[in-house]
């Protein structure tokens, strides 16, 4: 399978090589790690298993690049971007095609992260000018005192070495909301892509190459965590960690030390139906946000909590909606595609057989081929299930019957997970109340939890994460501030 549609200058016989100092390398280590087709369960590529020593020349080099690239003029870092913005697009049905492959999403969502990546990019690099041209001119209030005679300048200046690690259900999209932030405000990124969703990510990575960026300034690595994941990610060259995925980033925050951490973790994302709320509205919602891309994304509809008085008729309007998308492979651009992997496949059948077990109604047959699981709602769910709690990452939802809104409030804030929720209710004060009450990092009024417009603010709550996304506040975050005070002998001349 590897060279079809694929950038040849990346192979190493059929293994792809990692990207280093401008460079397409093949590891030492004459070693790989193979990437199983999730629809077909067959092996798909082989990615470099890099070593330790790999890490330290891709770090290195990060190292080098970055200082020259803080030197660089804005508008011309801006140039560079738009430039790979321009080639991602012209290379979109490669790199979709490696996205249909590698992580099973459906052509046309795969057409879609790669051309909002694109966008996202040229975004960034405008509002990064603006951002970053600006410094602060401060006069001084002495504490305490009387002398006023310090001025001071802040601007913001880069952080070093911005290493980026997306997941796999976005693996371009979420490289590159790190890589073009990073880039813009001065640094310099190594990139460690999900094993699942590498092969796409180093297309992109290409893609940096074919722009023209100075070499050095991207670097990727990729290979098994049990040798190089906790390496980089202590590495003491790195100076910020940009992450979304799973519970490793828990872990990674522990070990990181004193250096900026962006940290995009699980969400369990819960939507309020109130009494008043257009249920049709509701309902379509609730389908497009709870099993589009099958499940998998932090930002799906996790749980829904409506009034019992409206439950039936908005179970029948989600049910009728099911009942439309269409269950298949990602090549036929089917709604409903294999999950990621036989483990998420067997974690999201155990949920589901633990709510059977203890009550919950199935509205669908269950129903599972390898990956593939075709969409269930599971109503009637109790605070004593599983799911009630846990995220499925897949397409099942679970519908909980509540008797008073404080009900629904109670369950959003006492999750783990708080990365967004939504509520549906024509009625604005209410909504905006309940939004108050409801304690995640984003709450919607009248639509699905989403990450974008991608110049949002987007940051979760407790076990959900550290450190706000969005364009704007991911440039923010990869700079620090730097003051120069100019001291005075006195506040004025004096006259003698
Ligand atoms: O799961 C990744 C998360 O960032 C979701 O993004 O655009 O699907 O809301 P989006």
């Amino acid at each position: 399978m590897a060279g079809q549609g694929v950038f040849k200058d990346l192979l190493d016989g059929d293994v792809f090589k990692y990207y280093v100092d401008g460079a397409w390398t093949p590891t030492t280590s004459g070693k790989s790690v193979g990437i199983v087709n999730p629809s077909t369960l067959k092996p798909l590529f082989k990615i470099s298993a890099c070593t330790q020593d790999e890490v330290n020349k891709c770090v290195d080099s990060c190292k080098a690049a970055q200082k020259l690239w803080a030197k660089v003029p804005l508008w011309k870092r801006a140039e560079h971007l738009h430039k790979l913005a321009a080639i991602m697009k012209d290379q979109k049905i490669t790199i979709a095609d490696c996205l249909v492959k590698e992580v099973a999403k459906c052509m046309k969502d795969a057409m879609v992260e790669v051309v909002r990546s694109g966008d996202l990019i040229d975004y960034t690099a405008e509002e990064g000018i603006r951002i970053l041209s600006e410094g602060k001119f401060l006069t001084s209030d002495p504490f305490p005192g009387n002398e006023r005679n310090k001025y001071c300048l802040a601007s913001k200046i880069p952080l070093g070495v911005v290493l980026a690690i997306p997941p796999f259900n976005y693996p371009v999209n979420l490289a590159v909301s790190k890589i073009g932030p990073a880039l813009i405000a001065g640094n310099s990124v190594l990139l460690k892509p999900p094993t699942q969703g590498a092969v796409a990510t180093l297309h992109m990575v290409h893609c940096i190459h074919m722009a023209g960026f100075p070499k050095g300034l991207v670097n990727a690595i990729t290979g098994k965590g049990s040798e190089i994941g906790d390496y980089t990610t202590t590495h003491p060259g790195i100076n910020c960690i940009s992450f979304t995925g799973g519970d490793t980033g828990i872990a990674i925050s522990k070990k990181a030390g004193m250096i900026p951490l962006q940290m995009e973790l699980g969400g369990k994302d819960t939507c309020l139906v109130l009494e008043d709320a257009d249920l049709e509205l509701a309902a379509t919602h609730v389908v497009k946000g709870g099993y589009s891309y099958s499940g998998q994304r932090c930002t799906a509809v996790k749980v829904v909590c409506v009034m019992e008085s409206v439950a039936d008729e908005l179970v029948k309007k989600i049910n009728e909606k099911i009942k439309k998308l269409t269950v298949g492979m990602p090549e036929k651009d089917c709604d409903i595609t294999p999950v990621i992997s036989e483990t998420s496949a067997n974690f999201i059948q155990g949920l589901v057989e633990d709510a059977k077990e203890k009550g919950a109604k199935l509205h669908q047959e269950w129903k599972r081929e390898g990956n593939l699981i075709w969409p269930v709602l599971i109503d009637k769910v109790l605070p004593d299930m599983r799911i009630a709690w846990e995220e499925p990452f897949g397409p099942v939802l679970p519908i909980m019957r509540i008797k008073s809104v404080e009900e629904g409030i109670h369950h959003c804030n006492a999750n783990n997970f708080a990365l967004q929720g939504c509520v549906f209710t024509k009625n604005i004060d209410k909504a905006i109340m309940i939004s108050d009450a409801m304690e995640s990092g984003t709450i919607q009024i009248n639509a699905a939890p989403a990450r974008g417009p991608d110049h949002f603010p987007f940051q979760g709550l407790r076990d959900s994460g550290i450190g706000s996304q969005g364009i704007i506040n991911s440039i923010n975050m990869m700079c620090k501030t730097k003051s120069i005070v100019i001291n005075l002998p006195g506040p004025s001349y004096s006259m003698g």
